[in-house]
């Protein structure tokens, strides 16, 4: 569904060049829920910018459902850190804003941005405005505002990283549960290993300057998962004690790295 082949990218700032990505080979399949773990600064955000077409590569090419990305698109859709809505629209209208952007009609989609508000637990909320919202609320109005356009990809880059722990949990495990329901193909961003152990088929980790794939392990844990008690305590505890090796390992010198030790 998503393929990057030789992808590199790199920024010519006033303070020089920086090598944000290089050499990144993935594929994501139809409906797989892949994870990117790395620190900060090893080129995550980058690297969803580049498939969302926000941004483009250096080198390489990257491909959605066959297509070669050039720009925006309908079917995929981007979910960024802070909920960015717009301050002066109602939550329904901020739910409907793709709708507007595409050019589709705002009536044929008004009674799905309703429902999706409801899902979401926003039912009655339609006319208030974002900052009558908390932190929690308005990511789950951006959450719909993504999910409006039914969209075969989603990329979403650190989307509950501002939030409070449970409402982060709680979060995850709704966005567990669209996936498991509707089976979008997902690319989900995180510095989080509990996260990417509770939500992914495969955690891409990426070490940082210039960014490249240093792993990719698959987590096989059956669904639904969670993070408290549960009969695969010992598998999540293992997958989390790999990942954060993996993680730990940045200062290894180049060579090591490469022979992948
Ligand atoms: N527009 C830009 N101009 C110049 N350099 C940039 C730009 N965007 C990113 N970079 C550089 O590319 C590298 C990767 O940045 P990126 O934002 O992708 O990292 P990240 O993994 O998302 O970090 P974080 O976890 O902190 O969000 C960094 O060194 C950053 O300074
Ligand atoms: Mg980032």
């Amino acid at each position: 569904m998503i393929r990057l082949s030789g992808v590199s990218r790199t920024f010519d700032g006033r303070s020089g060049r920086v090598e944000a990505l290089r050499g990144i080979d993935l594929d994501v399949a139809e409906g797989e829920f892949v994870a990117v773990l790395g620190r900060s600064g090893c080129g995550k955000s980058t690297l969803l910018r580049l498939v969302a077409g926000l941004l483009p590569v250096t080198e390489g090419e990257i491909t959605v459902a066959g297509r070669p990305i050039t720009r925006p698109r309908p079917d995929i859709a981007m979910l960024f850190q802070r909920p960015a809505l717009l301050p002066w629209r109602t939550v329904l209208d901020n739910v409907l804003l793709p709708v507007e952007i595409f050019g589709w009609k705002r009536a044929k989609h008004r009674e799905r941005a309703r429902q999706l508000l409801d899902l979401a637990g926003l039912g009655g909320f339609e006319k208030r405005l974002p900052h009558e919202l908390s932190g929690g609320m308005q990511q789950r109005v951006s959450l719909c505002r993504s999910l409006i356009a039914e969209p075969r990809v989603m990329l979403m880059d650190e989307p509950f990283s501002a939030l409070d722990a449970l409402t982060r949990e709680e979060l995850s495990g709704e966005l567990q549960r669209v996936h498991m329901e509707t089976s979008p193909t997902v690319v989900f961003v995180t510095h989080s290993i509990d996260e990417a152990v509770l939500l992914a088929d495969r955690v891409v980790v990426l070490s940082p300057r210039p960014g490249r794939i240093r792993k990719v392990v698959d987590v096989t844990i059956p669904r639904p998962r969670t993070l408290g008690r549960n009969a695969h305590l010992a598998d999540v505890a293992q997958v989390s004690a790999d990942l954060h090796e993996l993680l730990m390992e940045r200062d290894l010198p180049a060579h090591a790295a490469a022979e992948g030790r």
